[in-house]
C-alpha cells in the first residue's frame, strides 16, 4: 500500500511576521526546485502567520496547517481559533493533541478527539500526536500509552484520507535525544495494529504514521527508511529551509 510520505514542520511559538515570510518563501522555492518529488510537504506555522504564509506559499506545492483548533465552528470561546477559521485561512490540516499541548493545557484524549472531529466537519485533516513520557518509556509502557492514545483521541470516522498519525515520544522533543530505528519501527508497526483493530485493516493500512522528536538531516533516513514510518513532523529543524528541505532528500523517499 503505497504512502505518500509527509515532511511536516510545526514551527511550534516561533516567527515574527518577516522571518516567518521569508522561511515559508526559502521553503516554497526549495520545494519548486525539487520539482516532481514523491513527498507531500506541509508547514504549520502559529496562527498569527497563516494568511502571510499561505501568500508566500503561492504556487509552491507545499500545504499550510495549523497547530491547534476548538472544536466549536464559531461562539464565545474567547482565544480560541474554529475549524472554519482555519479552512478560510487556507489551512488543509491542522495539528491536534501535541504533547506541548497535552502538558501545557492539560488536553485530554477525550478532547482530542472532538477537535479531530470538528476538523474533518470543516474538511481539514487532522495529524493526531501521540507519544510516551520519560518515565512511560522506562516503565516499559510506551505500547500501553500509545494505544491508550490512539483508543481516546482518533474519531471513529478517521481514515487514510483525513488522518495522519505523529508518533513523537515526548522525552525526544527538542532534546536532541532519540529512540532506536527498532524502536520507533516497534512503535509505529503496533500502532497500526491498534489503528486495524479500531478502523479497520483497510483504513490502517492507508493512514500516514509520522516520526517525530529530534529528526534532523543526520537522521532523517534512520527513521523514514522505515517500513511503518510515513514521514516526520519536525520542530526544531523545520525553522531552518536548509534543515527542512536536507530532511526530505536525506530520507531517501523523496
Ligand atoms: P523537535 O520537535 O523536532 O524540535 O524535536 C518535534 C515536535 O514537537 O513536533
Amino acid at each position: 500500500m503505497a504512502r505518500k510520505t509527509l515532511i511536516a514542520g510545526n514551527w511550534k511559538m516561533n516567527g515574527l511576521l518577516a522571518d516567518g515570510v521569508d522561511l515559508a518563501k526559502g521553503v516554497a522555492a526549495e520545494v519548486k526546485k525539487m520539482g516532481k518529488t514523491q513527498c507531500e510537504f506541509l508547514v504549520c506555522p502559529p496562527f498569527t502567520l497563516l494568511t502571510a504564509v499561505k501568500k508566500a506559499l503561492r504556487g509552491a506545492k507545499v500545504a499550510l496547517g495549523a497547530q491547534d483548533v476548538h472544536f466549536n465552528a464559531k461562539g464565545a470561546h474567547t482565544g480560541d481559533i474554529s475549524p472554519l477559521m482555519l479552512k478560510d485561512a487556507g489551512c488543509q490540516y491542522v495539528i491536534v493533541g501535541h504533547s506541548e499541548r497535552r502538558a501545557d493545557h492539560k488536553e485530554s484524549d477525550e478532547l482530542i478527539s472532538k477537535k479531530a472531529a470538528a476538523a474533518y466537519e470543516a474538511g481539514l485533516k487532522a495529524v493526531i500526536c501521540i507519544g510516551e513520557t520519560l518515565e512511560e518509556r522506562e516503565a516499559g509502557k510506551t505500547i500501553d500509552v500509545c494505544t491508550r492514545q490512539i483508543l481516546g483521541s482518533v474519531p471513529d470516522n478517521a481514515d487514510g484520507s483525513n488522518t495522519v498519525i505523529a508518533y513523537e515520544p515526548v522525552w525526544a522533543i527538542g532534546t536532541g535525544k532519540t529512540p532506536t530505528a527498532e524502536d520507533v519501527e516497534e512503535v509505529h508497526a503496533a500502532v497500526r495494529k491498534v489503528l486495524a483493530k479500531k478502523l479497520g485493516k483497510g483504513n490502517a493500512n492507508k493512514m500516514r504514521i509520522l516520526y517525530g522528536g529530534s529528526v534532523k538531516p543526520g537522521n532523517a533516513k534512520e527513521f523514514l527508511s522505515l517500513p511503518d514510518v510515513d514521514g516526520a513532523l519536525i520542530g526544531g529543524a523545520s525553522l531552518k529551509v536548509e534543515d527542512f528541505i536536507a530532511i526530505a532528500k536525506n530520507s531517501g523517499q523523496c
